[in-house]
């Protein structure tokens, strides 16, 4: 039998590709979109679309028994650079969701839930290089805290009550499709748009700051491959290291160079470069690899393709 799915921020950066892919996959019926707010006439046509305010519980319960849902993909959170301007927002929203989703998991509402954790869980003290799987932990942002502790709780309802979830750290993700809204890693996508439309870019991050990035199709392979993985594979049940490819804005602009020559950068950092001064600059992702089998597939070069022909083709269609 087909798992009946539910995603939680379908509009959003990652839901929007999750939901797409996952609908084609599993039949459109089977997995229902929800956001708290309207998305595309695509995605909101192309099954069925719920407006749910996951920080409700009992709305999400509502819906999650009216379509008997078996497993819910948590995609709804604040990230980095809005959170350190509403802090308690962020966390209220972060958090909130998480517990009501873990709680409809421990009552049996629900088998499986995918919960995203990123790179932000580490902090100014963690190792900068390849940052392994456990090492030191001090988060110095907003929602570098809530990710942390959502691993913690995920963890514990693992081990206390059996719930199964799943979780990864994403690197920052790089896509067309959707817009990402107030991350510090969203000049790697800015910078496409700009590129292509003949203008210069200003990065928000000073020219040599490494950070860990993915390209979405890498990201939405990587979900949907732990949630289909075996339980007893998944050995790491607060939040696996993912790792992709790791640049700097001046090589990223140096890539997309190569493709259009005329296109310049400069670079005037603002308040998120103390956030990206925090995160690690690359990630060993050997558990995931170990443990359900995890290789990422796009390097530099094939982001860059990628992103390059996605955004033409979509300002053509
Ligand atoms: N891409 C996210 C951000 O910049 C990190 O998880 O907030």
């Amino acid at each position: 039998m087909i798992a009946k799915t539910l995603i939680i921020g379908a509009c959003g950066q990652i839901g929007t590709e999750l939901t797409e892919k996952l609908r084609a996959e599993k039949g459109n019926e089977n997995v229902i979109a929800s956001d708290i707010r309207e998305g595309s006439e695509k995605l909101m046509n192309s099954g069925p679309f719920e407006i749910l305010d996951a920080t409700n519980y009992n709305d999400l319960e509502d819906v999650i028994l009216h379509y008997n849902i078996d497993e819910v993909y948590l995609m709804a959170a604040m990230l980095s650079g809005t959170a350190e301007k509403f802090p308690m927002k962020a966390w209220d929203l972060n958090m909130s969701t998480l517990f009501n989703a873990l709680n409809l998991a421990k009552d049996s509402k629900i088998d499986k839930l995918f919960w995203p954790s990123s790179i932000a869980v580490f902090g100014p003290t963690t190792p900068k290089d390849q940052t392994p799987q456990k090492t030191v932990m001090e988060p110095s942002t907003v929602y570098g805290i809530s990710k942390q502790t959502g691993e913690r709780w995920c963890e514990y309802y693992h081990k206390r009550y059996g719930v199964d979830v799943r979780s990864i750290r994403y690197p920052g993700l790089i896509s067309y499709k959707t817009a990402p809204g107030g991350g510090t890693t969203d000049y790697a996508i800015e910078i496409f748009h700009d590129a292509i439309e003949g203008n210069f870019y200003r990065s928000f991050l000073t020219e040599n700051t490494a950070l860990p990035m993915m390209y979405m199709e890498d990201a939405i392979r990587a979900t949907i491959q732990i949630m289909n993985a075996d339980p007893t594979k998944i050995k790491v049940r607060s939040s696996y290291n993912l790792s992709g490819i790791s640049f700097t804005p001046k090589e990223l602009a140096k890539a997309i160079n190569k493709k259009i020559p005329q296109f310049e950068i400069d670079y005037e950092a603002d308040f998120r470069q103390a956030i990206a001064d925090s995160w690690p600059s690359s990630i060993d992702d050997t558990e995931a690899q170990k443990d359900w089998d995890w290789k990422h597939e796009y390097d530099l070069e094939a982001m860059v393709e990628a992103m390059i022909e996605g955004i033409k083709a979509s300002k053509t269609s």
